[in-house]
């Protein structure tokens, strides 16, 4: 007979403990510790037996040959590039995202366009209703099975049969696996089929595709240790309500994390956008007070984003300070330097900031054009479309160089913007543009050039 054993989880954080408490002592969540069964037994899951006679050497490192084909291309050129060039073989990858946001869809599209046999098991939907998504979506590629199967051993038995160069699983929280009472989606069922799907992916050389729940704050929703396990974990992000999808890496070890993939959801599934400054610039007739736009840079790609600015008096007592898609202790902090070293008078307004396209950004680059675009509606003065601006602002007012200027500068050029605005401290030459590139160091000097 077995040995049962029960031991108490958080279900926020996955920590481990040995009694129940009502705050976990690592996330600081309340009442979020329950109780599972966990029960051992000898039988593993995946062909133990051939692991324990199979002892790996140790090799010197300028012995260990790499193969050009470690890596499989998805065929997918966004999906590939936020890989860094392509599945690497044997690897175990983690999709997160907000559910309807288009994991199933991207990863079915991926499955029915590369020519590998891939072998998408589904413990969420039907076959039919696979199907019918298919059909959609164009690209059908005949070596694509698919399995709803949701017990680990049944899904290992069918691989042992079709002998799939890639397994999709969507997804990991319905999973579950014999060798543990718990139900499926706790933390200890995903902790252990994920560890099983490792172990399968490891020993036979194929790349395994995870598409995780995430819970109500964005973490994938499981064990923290699950992000540890697995090889390389993406976010599929996006607002709902808009179309656009960005696939994040959070974690490659076969890649860079700054890349980007951009898709954009129609009725077709998704489409890959390879020219994102297009989309991330709103179509307008004339003019508007309150927008600018910035030269800014995610992973190795120039995007050129909108900012827009609502600057007015305040109703109530507080102002109201508000951003989508940008950080708003940053948004305060640039308030403040408004205020205190460029003496505008922005304390008793209300300011809302927008990022257009839904889209989150990072780089510091964006600071100017969000100082600008402040400005601009404060004045009610609209910049010209064609005025770019790439510069952070510093905590004393002064506008900083940014990194990789020249590739923004190529991309302002590319689309036919005339003014750049970067500071003074940025080393490059500027004989090798045509676009007009205005040095500042201050925001008055922004101010005056803008709006006088
Ligand atoms: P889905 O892939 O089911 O999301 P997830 O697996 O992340 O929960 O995406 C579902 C949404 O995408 C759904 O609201 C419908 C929409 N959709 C399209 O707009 N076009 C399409 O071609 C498909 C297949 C889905
Ligand atoms: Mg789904």
């Amino acid at each position: 007979m077995a040995k049962t054993k029960t031991t108490f989880f958080c279900n926020n954080c996955g920590s481990q403990y040995a009694k129940w408490i009502g705050k976990c002592t690592s996330c600081n969540e309340w009442n979020t510790i329950a109780e599972e069964i966990v029960q051992k037994e000898e039988k593993r899951a995946w062909k133990q037996t051939i692991s324990t006679k199979k002892v790996s050497k140790a090799l010197k490192i300028a012995n260990i040959v790499l193969n050009e084909e470690d890596r499989i291309q998805t065929l997918n050129n966004e999906f590939d590039r936020v890989l860094g060039g392509g599945l690497v073989k044997g690897s175990v990858l983690l999709l997160g995202g907000e559910p309807g946001i288009g994991k199933s869809t991207l990863l079915l599209q991926i499955a029915l366009s590369i020519n590998k046999k891939v072998l998408y098991v589904s413990g969420e939907e039907s076959q039919s209703q696979i199907k019918m998504r298919a059909e959609r979506l164009s690209s059908i590629n005949s070596d694509c099975l698919i399995l709803t199967e949701t017990k680990t051993q049944n899904i290992f038995r069918s691989i042992e049969e079709i002998n799939p160069e890639i397994l999709v699983i969507d997804s990991i929280q319905t999973l579950h696996t014999e060798n543990i009472d718990a139900s499926p989606g706790t933390i200890s069922q995903i902790r252990e089929t994920t560890a099983e799907l490792i172990k399968f992916a490891k020993e036979t050389n194929t790349p395994v595709i995870l598409i995780g729940h995430i819970t109500k704050d964005g973490h994938i929703a499981g064990p923290k240790i699950l992000e540890h396990m697995v090889d390389v974990v993406l976010q599929f992000e996006g607002d709902r309500n808009h179309t656009y999808r960005i696939v994040r890496a959070q974690k490659n070890r076969f890649g860079s994390t700054s890349e980007l993939g951009i898709y954009e959801m129609q009725s077709v599934g998704l489409r890959e956008v390879d020219n994102p400054s297009e989309i991330l610039i709103s179509q307008k007739d004339e003019s508007l007070s309150g927008t600018a736009i910035a030269a800014t840079l995610e992973g190795m790609r120039p995007l050129m984003i909108e900012v827009q600015a609502l600057v007015s008096t305040a109703v109530y007592g507080t102002p109201q300070r508000s951003a989508t898609g940008y950080d708003l202790k940053r948004l305060n902090m640039l308030l403040a330097v408004l205020e205190k070293r460029a003496g505008f008078r922005l304390g008793a307004k209300d300011v809302f900031l927008n990022i257009t396209g839904g889209i989150k950004v990072d780089d510091p680059a964006i600071d100017l054009a969000v100082i600008s675009a402040i400005l601009s509606s404060n004045e009610d003065d609209a910049i010209p479309e064609d005025y770019c601006f790439a510069a952070e602002i510093g905590l004393a007012g002064e506008i900083r160089p940014v990194n990789k200027i020249e590739q923004r500068l190529l991309e302002a050029e590319k689309l036919g913007f005339k003014k750049v605005f970067v500071s003074k401290f940025n080393k490059f030459s500027k004989k090798n543009y045509s676009i007009k590139i205005v040095l500042v160091s201050k925001v008055e000097e922004v101010f005056n050039e803008l709006f006088s």
